[in-house]
């Protein structure tokens, strides 16, 4: 059984096709640029790129995996969480290539695509079960994943996202969109100890209350909005000449809290479950700093290529191998969701 999945939930047009068995043929990714000088992602002028790109990269994946439109044998698209213009393209898309074939069609869930990465079969598949830590530019989410078509949800972002708290302190610190990587590199030549931002780990040796400036006991949630706060106040604080010659310090420190609180949770849920096995998924993975302590905790890591964390198509095709199929036509009606759970 050969897939066809296409990824149109945010910024990034997506088309792959993968195996039954997990090979990938193809993974095309074209990120847009058109947002970068908005300082994030405009909605309506995600939705017209995706209209202008989705065709082209429908046909480069098939190209590139050497298979026709006639080889496919199941049509996958990301239905929701996202953005509901974005995910309407992809999703027409998609039923329009299904539609005249009469082929099944695999609608999937997002976030259940980030955790379907660690099950393809490129680098070493992940079996079940296993936590899945997700951090992205949309979502922070502890997953426990039990089984290849499910999970269950331990802990979730009250707030902003990990990405979106890397994204607006580099904004702050004057770093360009989408800056987590600018941040981490500016971090690298700074002092992580030197100020304690809300949910570091210097934070709460003092006493602080935690990410957010909440008191989370056993709560496996995570809250990132008191800490982008936190930066905004210290940057009132500093003359522009300190900011200037201390933003490593404070891009290390900031970056410090963030992953400090990513990690904590993650080792309160291994705790809390008696689990030993840990992957990671969404563009967050790609920080080197987190790899490197995660390396650290004992568990056994698992952490997919970096365009497989990233925003992509073959988690969704990766996905739609375990999930749901709905026979021809009965998919036609399909409409996408934009946040929480899934419509039944
Ligand atoms: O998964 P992704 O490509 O798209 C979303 O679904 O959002 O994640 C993008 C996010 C952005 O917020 C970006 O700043 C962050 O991942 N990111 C990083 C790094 N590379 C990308 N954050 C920290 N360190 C990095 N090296
Ligand atoms: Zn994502």
């Amino acid at each position: 059984m050969t897939v066809l999945a296409l990824e149109t939930s945010c910024d990034d047009t997506c088309a792959a096709v993968v195996e039954e068995d997990g090979r990938t043929l193809a993974n095309v990714i074209s990120s847009q640029r058109a947002h970068e000088r908005f300082g994030g992602v405009v909605p309506e002028i995600a939705s017209r790129h995706h209209l202008e790109l989705v065709n082209a990269i429908v046909d480069e994946a098939l190209d590139g995996a050497g298979v026709t439109l006639e080889q496919i044998d199941l049509v996958a698209a990301t239905q929701g969480p996202g953005l509901v213009g974005a995910l309407l393209v992809g999703l027409s898309t998609a039923k329009a290539l299904a539609a005249p074939r009469e082929l099944p069609f695999a609608a999937v869930d997002h976030l259940q695509g980030h955790v379907a990465a660690n099950f393809l079969a490129d680098g070493e598949a992940f079996e079940p079960p296993f936590l899945c830590l997700i951090a992205s530019g949309g979502h922070t989410l502890l997953a426990h994943v039990t089984a290849y078509d499910g999970f269950d949800v331990l802990g979730r972002t009250l707030d902003d996202a990990a990405g979106e708290a890397f994204d607006k302190g580099a904004r702050m610190l004057g770093l360009g969109y989408p800056g987590g990587a600018a941040l981490e590199r500016l971090a690298a030549g700074g002092d992580p100890q030197a100020f304690a931002f809300p949910g570091s780990t210097r934070e709460r040796a003092r006493g602080g209350r935690g990410a957010g400036g909440r008191a989370f006991a056993q709560s496996l949630d995570f809250s990132f909005a008191g800490l982008k706060t936190a930066l905004l106040y210290k940057l009132r604080e500093l003359s522009q000449a300190e900011a200037d010659s201390r933003s490593a310090d404070l891009a290390a420190s900031y970056q410090a809290a963030i992953l400090d609180t990513l990690i904590a949770r993650a080792e309160q849920a291994l705790e809390q479950t008696g689990m030993q096995r840990l992957a990671l998924g969404g563009g967050v993975a790609a920080n080197g700093e987190l790899r490197r302590r995660l390396a650290g905790i004992g568990a056994t890591l698992h952490i997919p290529a970096p365009a497989l964390c990233t925003d992509n198509a073959a988690m969704i095709a990766s996905a739609a191998r375990f999930g749901e199929r709905l026979p021809y036509p009965r998919y036609l009606g399909l409409d996408a969701y934009a946040t929480g759970e899934r419509p039944r």
